[in-house]
């Protein structure tokens, strides 16, 4: 099934619209100077260089013939200088483009990004992340460019028409026209191919995409790939999209290699008439000169043809990436602050449930009227079978998910009227599987409190005795680890995420199976660390308000309270004698468990 999410094309087959175009202009506007000033530098450039066809007209019929070779040599340097200036001024506008287009990227980047780091859970839930990247990365790119370099082009080429139009019907009106009479044709002609060619990108970029989004989550899933010795059906899914990627380039690469000959040959056609033209049809109304000249504007008034019909096309084109991007910017941020949210004043602890509906996907409830009240201080421990909604309950006290109906309260106040980030700094939150980011050990112990100093730092790994092992490393503190967490071990990587929760101090802690990839004797050997988190830090007497989901009922005997979560909510509550006495589903779970642990000894 979710292979088919991989094969989904993105539609980007959407009718023109420039209202993406005037939106991303807005990018492009902020740097309305340089682009004015580049702007200017081209058409200079270009002018100058129409110059060319003249200057040798004036070479041929009048230095050559008259032996002028003062005139001769001038006409020389005036060439050299032309064609040197226009290059110069072209090199210019290069450079300030370079730099604009990039700022393009880097802002409509960041701004993606920032949108990316607010889109709660419930969008990284539903789409394959590879897709997501493609949109940052590839599209963002192909769309700056036309932003930028794409709108100066556009404009020029238009002058540049002009201009040559200008200058053949200076030269020579009725040759003019002879050029000018095989534009028709050849229009339609350019149109045909160039679209022919922007549906066949379209399509690839489509396979890109799929490719993008497979690739990413191979490269995530690798070692269940290997695990299941499914390396073999992989890559021949694999190779299943590369194919596909494969047949569409080659399709669309058809029409760019035939639009280049089929130019040439126009322009050398339209060459070909004005001279044939000139001998046979005018003869004696045009000088040498002026056929040469003329040729050479012809020669070059296709070009700006050609270059205007592939602009369009990525114009359009673009519209289709753009309107892909501001989809992403657009993405409503469902779990979000309401206006004027105030701030969740510092946490006490007391935490209610009343009356909570909540489902991922629609008339599946997970949770059903809900309530439930924990006082300050208070642990916590949620047990009971796979897919009860034990995480469910725990993800929405940090709101991760908006509520169907009913109200989480936090010392009274609604957590949905507060603002997030006053909220879930104020929480802990520790997983079966922490994430370690790319940097040193010091960087991810730290990731939730900066300020953090390095003695504090230290201080967090004694209290769950990963210190030793820090420091036997050979560089302590400053061992860099990767993204996976490459060099430590499971329960090692879960030691560093509780040193970063203690360094955090949170006010509401979360432990979800955080002890599950523990040995038994680790976590004996934690409980210290972990009491410490319970009670709240040594400085203050109460304890923590803590939620502890754990598969291994020894670690939550001495909570507070244990709450048995069923399909049917939340089925028995009270402490862990007490359960015991009334020998009902957690009793059952129980002795099971002390059954299994008798036998494996
Ligand atoms: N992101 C999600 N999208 C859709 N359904 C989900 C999601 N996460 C969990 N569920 C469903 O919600 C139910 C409760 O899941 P969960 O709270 O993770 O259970 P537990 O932690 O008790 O094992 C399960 O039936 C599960 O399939
Ligand atoms: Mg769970």
């Amino acid at each position: 099934m979710a292979r088919n999410k991989f094969d989904i094309d993105e539609t980007l087959e959407t009718p023109f619209n420039s209202k993406h175009l005037k939106r991303a202009l807005v990018y492009t506007g902020k740097h309305k100077k340089n682009i004015t000033a580049a702007l200017i530098f081209s058409a200079f450039s270009i002018a100058i260089a129409l110059l060319e066809p003249l200057i040798i007209r004036h070479a041929v019929d009048r230095a050559i013939p008259d032996s002028d070779y003062r005139l001769l040599v001038m006409l020389a340097i005036g060439l050299l200088t032309a064609v040197v200036t226009s290059v110069m001024l072209a090199r210019m506008r290069t450079i300030i483009m370079t730099k604009v287009g990039q700022s393009v990227i880097y802002e409509i980047r960041r701004d993606v990004f920032a949108h990316l780091q607010k889109l709660s859970f419930e969008y990284y839930d539903s789409r394959p992340h590879g897709k997501i990247l493609v949109r940052v990365i590839n599209y963002i790119n192909s769309v700056s460019d036309l932003m930028t370099n794409g709108i100066i082009n556009f404009i020029l080429e238009i002058f540049n028409l002009v201009f040559i139009t200008v200058f053949m019907f200076i030269v020579s009106w009725r040759l003019a026209l002879v050029v000018i009479a095989g534009l028709p044709l050849f229009a339609i002609f350019i149109f045909l191919i160039k679209n022919k060619q922007r549906k066949g990108w379209q399509a690839v970029s489509n396979k890109t995409s799929n490719l993008n989004a497979y690739l990413h989550e191979s490269i995530r899933g690798v070692q269940i790939t290997q695990l299941f010795a499914r390396e073999k059906t992989n890559s021949e899914l694999f190779d299943k999209l590369s194919r596909s990627y494969r047949k569409d380039w080659m399709y669309a690469i058809r029409y760019v290699h035939l639009l280049w000959p089929v130019s040439n040959f126009i322009e050398v056609i339209a060459s070909v008439c004005v001279i044939a033209f000139g001998l046979l049809v005018f003869p004696g109304y045009v000088s040498l000169g002026t056929l040469i000249a003329m040729s050479g504007y012809a020669f070059r008034f296709w070009q700006p043809i050609i270059n205007l019909s592939g602009l369009m096309n990525s114009f359009i084109n673009a519209v289709a990436y753009l309107e892909r991007i501001f989809e992403l910017l657009d993405e409503p941020v469902v779990v979000n602050d309401i206006p004027d949210a105030a701030e969740m004043p510092e946490i006490k602890g007391d935490v209610e449930f009343k009356n909570v509906t909540f489902a991922y996907e629609d008339n599946i409830n997970v949770l059903d009227h809900l309530s439930f009240a924990v006082k300050a201080g208070e642990s916590i421990a949620l047990v009971g079978p796979t897919g009860a909604g034990k995480t469910t309950i725990v993800n929405l006290i940090s709101r991760f998910y908006n509520l169907n109906s009913g109200e989480i309260l936090i010392d009274g106040s609604d957590i949905s009227k507060v603002s997030l980030v006053s909220l879930r700094s104020q929480m802990g939150i520790m997983l079966q599987d922490s994430f370690i980011f790319s940097g040193t050990l010091m960087f991810n112990l730290k990731y939730g409190r900066l300020d953090a100093t390095d003695a504090e730092v230290r201080e967090a790994c004694k209290i769950v005795g990963i210190h030793d092992y820090i420091m036997s490393l050979k560089s302590g503190y400053d061992t860099e680890v990767s993204e996976r967490g490459q060099g430590l071990s499971g329960g090692q990587k879960q030691l560093i995420s509780f040193a970063r929760t203690i360094l955090a101090n949170p006010k509401i802690l979360v432990l979800d199976e955080a002890t599950s990839s523990i040995d038994a004797k680790t976590e004996r050997n934690l409980q210290t660390g972990i009491n410490y988190l319970l009670k709240g830090g040594s400085q203050s007497g109460r304890g923590r308000t803590s939620f502890i989901i754990a598969h291994r009922l020894s670690t939550i005997r001495n909570c507070d309270r244990i709450m048995y979560v069923s399909e049917q909510g939340i089925t028995e509550s009270g402490s862990h004698d007490e359960l015991m006495a009334k020998k009902g589903d957690y009793y059952r779970l129980y002795t099971a468990q002390s059954f299994e642990s008798e036998v494996a000894g």
